[in-house]
């Protein structure tokens, strides 16, 4: 009976569809940035759901939010989730696609009148994006121990503003305090956000590693100047070394191959006039690898550039960390489950690396985890066409509870 238990795709659909209501973006897509107004929004609307489907919901100080469905023994749920904050140009299914596939997995199983043995949880977490707030995965770091709660809280974001003011402004966050509940195991569903199960024609990746990160912000400070009387020799240009490095990353990437991949995403630059040199420019690095000694290999590269370059064009600079994250293996044992899963559903499975973070890549340090990955149209992702087709979303959330119901027993 278990074994052919299906979700409803049309209910995990509409779903997905109001909530990407919330922050909809002209042509398509949305901006829930964390803890934004939006955010708040999407809150409410999926607690909303979580009590309608009958889960226990609750807060902790960090402003995660997990539903607890009870089994028919006690102990630490087998969990499941992702987050609903996105990025400034997201899609209705980075993150949300985890979230709502839980519930509808909830929904089935409340429908089929099944109690698990062990409790289930489906959980958000905050501010999984960084976009907003660095790091990226915030909610669940903390929620797994690996930064202090008042170091997030004190974190301030791209527009000045701290993490704790805004969770207290959309009146996010909770009493209970972080760590709670505890887990049994994690499986996280997520679209790929990259080409290559539709390139493979494979439906779904069960996902064995993440790849590491490193997030760096550089602030270069130099001296204005007139654009035609001041000579070449003379200029401290914050804005050329911003864009030197930003090409200096493109050819150190291209050196080092393989899986190794840069990034210059957010560039601010002042005053930013035609005619003037800038004084000043910040500037972030987005270094990825799944082989930490090439990565590090990248970060030294990087810093030894800036250091010369800064020097050459005598000018200051700052430089910040503001995400740092080895590459995460998963446990072998999850990811032949979400294997399995697939093939008795009847659906092609590869392994694979994930290329984007994950709330999941956190939970790997307190639990057995792994990650379900069904194909991203045109490998597109942090873009307002990301898409991903229903078959293959439906396929996603069946693998999901067919784990989740291995994992229960
Ligand atoms: C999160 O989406 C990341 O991988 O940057
Ligand atoms: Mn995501
Ligand atoms: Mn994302």
């Amino acid at each position: 009976m278990r074994d052919t238990l299906r979700i409803n795709g049309k209910r995990l659909l509409e779903r997905l569809q109001s909530l990407g209501e919330i922050g909809a973006l002209q042509g398509g897509g949305v901006c829930r940035l964390a803890l934004s107004e939006e955010d708040r929004q999407g809150r409410e609307r999926v607690i909303g759901w979580m009590r309608e489907l009958g889960l226990q919901v609750t807060t902790d100080a960090m402003g995660n939010v997990f539903g607890l469905r009870p089994g028919q023994e006690k102990g630490p749920p087998v969990m499941t989730g992702s987050h609903i904050d996105t990025v400034r140009t997201g899609g209705l299914y980075d993150g949300n696609l985890g979230v709502l596939g839980g519930l509808e997995v909830v929904e089935t199983l409340n429908d089929a009148g099944i109690t698990t043995r062990r409790p289930l949880c489906v959980a958000f977490f905050t501010n999984e994006e960084g976009a907003r707030f660095a790091p990226d995965m915030m909610g669940s770091l903390v929620y797994v121990g690996g930064m202090p709660l008042e170091e997030a809280l004190a974190t301030k974001g791209i527009d000045g503003e701290k993490v704790g003011d805004c969770l207290d402004a959309i009146e996010a966050r909770g009493s209970m305090s972080v760590g709670n509940p505890e887990v049994h195991a994690f499986v996280e569903l997520h679209i790929e956000q990259g080409p290559v199960l539709e390139e493979s024609g494979i439906t779904i990746g069960a996902v064995e590693k993440v790849q590491g990160i490193s997030w760096t912000e550089l602030t270069f400070t130099g001296t204005s100047n007139h654009a035609g009387t001041t000579p070449m020799r003379l200029r401290h240009d914050a804005g050329y070394a911003a864009m030197a490095t930003a090409t200096f990353v493109r050819d150190l990437v291209n050196r080092i191959g393989g899986d190794q991949v840069g990034t210059v995403g957010y560039l601010d630059i002042a005053p930013n006039l035609v005619n003037v040199v800038a004084n000043h420019s910040r500037f972030t690095v987005d270094l990825r690898n799944t082989d930490n000694e090439r990565l590090k290999q990248a970060e030294q590269e990087l810093a030894d550039f800036v250091n010369q370059l800064a020097d050459r064009e005598g000018i200051e600079f700052e430089r910040r960390t503001l995400a740092r994250f080895d590459p995460v293996p998963f446990d072998l044992a999850m990811v032949d489950r979400v294997e399995s899963a697939a093939k008795a559903l009847g659906h092609s499975v590869m392994r694979m690396p994930s290329g984007a973070g994950h709330d999941a890549q956190m939970l790997a340090r307190i639990c057995p985890t792994s990650m379900i990955f069904v194909p991203s149209a045109d490998g597109i992702s942090h873009n307002i066409n990301e898409h991903t087709e229903p078959a293959d979303l439906e396929a996603g959330v069946n693998v999901l509870l067919q784990v989740m119901l291995d994992l229960s027993e």
